[in-house]
């Protein structure tokens, strides 16, 4: 039987073979569970997604880099509880080493850096646009393979590279015409828990795991997160003070808690100020619940979300200046984000602002009779050496009709057809679709009109 959905049959159109049981076989036509096909309509949507990010990257001259979707499973083995460790599609390969297909393009950026060494001169700008799997509970958006765009610069210790990266993804909204009322970007650093976590004598190993527990803040109880953060050792009155710090909205009450010269406040001050400098400060809202899910985070932190709406993260990102040391290289200031191609398009299709992506063709090229596939054949060549999108009709006997209709479905300019004395006069028909007129052209002529 299928195991879901959708099957086919598929049919046994030679002579049952000898010691056959003569049984059809069924397979499901479904991708399995959480991963998507993308037959063509889909594949042009994604296509200009991809095109939009790699326009931005390119714009902020960034440039692109790419990993193996297969890794070793020990760039994602981190102890600090994230949920991402347990979602890992792992296995062990043919020559017993143990893979994953990687989950986030992060740890691979990191291990490119390290692999390449002193030999770059920093800070490196880098874009990368991959396949992430990552074994999840499916929601609106959130599914078990997905596309993400990536930017990071490595190098650059101060907050003037958090305000490069946001710029960009402001960009990238702006240009598919989304605007700050529609999305925002909650911004804060990881700082602030550092702050109080010293306060209370905290030690700092415990701190990646603290902020993994903390991220849980909406989808947990208050009680699983206090008994969590106490079965990491935090003491009961820490627990207080790490989740009223996590409600504060201004930076009045985060000066009030940490003082004016704590080195949180300072970069958030100096980040507002940029996105004031670039023009996107409307854009960003400090909130200091946002700590996100990752361990190696290490600053600043952000995430894009939609206002008035139920979907989760659009993108998010922040500061892992150490990294690079937990693979055995040396503090490296990096920072960068991931944008998923999932959400973004939900959020389109809600705000109706996702453009219609048809098939189309410049020239539909026939010939009228099949002697004349041939020569119909070097037109639709030389019409598609100058530049244009030629659909050459390589079908025996399609009539007219089909062919007019085929001209309305791939919105085609121009239909050029073969027939016997034309051609034989050097000349093919021509029709300009927009107009409806035909007339009789040298295929010269046909070419240099477009
Ligand atoms: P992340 O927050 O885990 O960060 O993922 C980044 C974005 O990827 C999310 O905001 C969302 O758009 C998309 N995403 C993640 N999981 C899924 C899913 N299951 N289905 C659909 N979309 C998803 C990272 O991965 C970091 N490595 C980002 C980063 C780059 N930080 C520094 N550099």
């Amino acid at each position: 039987p299928p195991i879901s959905g959708r099957s086919v049959v598929v049919k046994e159109k030679e002579a049952i073979p000898k010691g056959s049981t003569g049984a059809k076989e069924t397979i499901s036509t479904d991708p399995p569970r959480g991963t998507r096909d993308f037959p063509p309509e889909d594949m042009r949507m994604r296509t200009w997604l991809f095109d939009n990010f790699r326009e931005v990257s390119r714009l902020c001259a960034f440039e692109e880099v790419d990993f193996p979707v297969l890794e070793s499973e020990e760039l994602y083995t981190r102890k600090a509880g994230e949920e991402i460790v347990g979602q890992l599609y792992n296995f062990e390969d043919k020559g017993g080493r143990k893979v994953t297909l990687r989950p986030e393009l992060t740890p691979s950026l990191a291990r490119l850096v390290l692999q390449k060494g002193r030999a770059q001169s920093y800070p490196l700008k880098w874009f990368a646009i991959g396949q992430c799997w990552r074994y999840e509970r499916m929601t609106r958006g959130r599914r078990r393979e997905h596309y993400q765009w990536n930017m990071d610069i490595i190098g650059v210790p101060g907050v003037e590279a958090e305000a490069e990266l946001l710029s960009a993804i402001v960009m990238f909204f702006t240009r598919l015409g989304i605007t700050s009322k529609d999305v925002g970007i909650k911004v804060s650093n990881r700082k602030v828990l550092q702050a109080v976590l010293e306060k209370y004598g905290i030690q700092p190993d415990s701190f990646a795991a603290v902020c993994v527990i903390v991220d849980k803040l909406e989808k947990l109880k208050r009680e699983e997160i206090v008994s969590e953060l106490d079965k990491v050792g935090v003491p009961a009155e820490a627990i207080e003070g790490i989740l009223q710090a996590l409600t504060l909205q201004s930076f009045d009450d985060l000066e009030a808690l940490l003082g004016a010269d704590s080195g949180a406040v300072t970069e958030l001050k100096q980040l507002f100020a940029l996105a004031e400098g670039y023009g996107f400060q409307d854009w960003l809202h400090f909130d200091a619940s946002v700590v996100r899910g990752l361990a190696y985070y290490t600053g600043t932190v952000f995430e894009g979300f939609a206002k008035n709406s139920q979907l989760r993260a659009i993108c998010g990102g922040g500061r892992y200046d150490r990294l690079l040391s937990t693979y055995g290289g040396e503090d490296t200031p990096a920072c960068g984000f991931g944008f998923g191609d999932a959400v973004i398009v939900e959020l389109l299709k809600d705000k109706k602002l996702l453009p219609q992506f048809p098939h189309m063709v410049d020239d539909i090229v026939i010939a009228l009779d099949d002697s004349l596939k041939v020569p119909a054949a070097g037109v639709a060549a030389r019409l598609r050496n100058a530049g244009r999108v030629v659909e050459l009709v390589i079908e025996k006997g399609r009539k007219m009709k089909w062919v007019f209709k085929q001209c309305d479905a791939l919105k085609a300019k121009r239909l050029i057809l073969l027939g016997t004395t034309e051609w034989e006069q050097g000349k093919v028909s021509v029709k300009d679709l927009s107009v409806r007129e035909q007339t009789l052209k040298t295929v010269d002529e046909l070419i240099a009109v477009s």
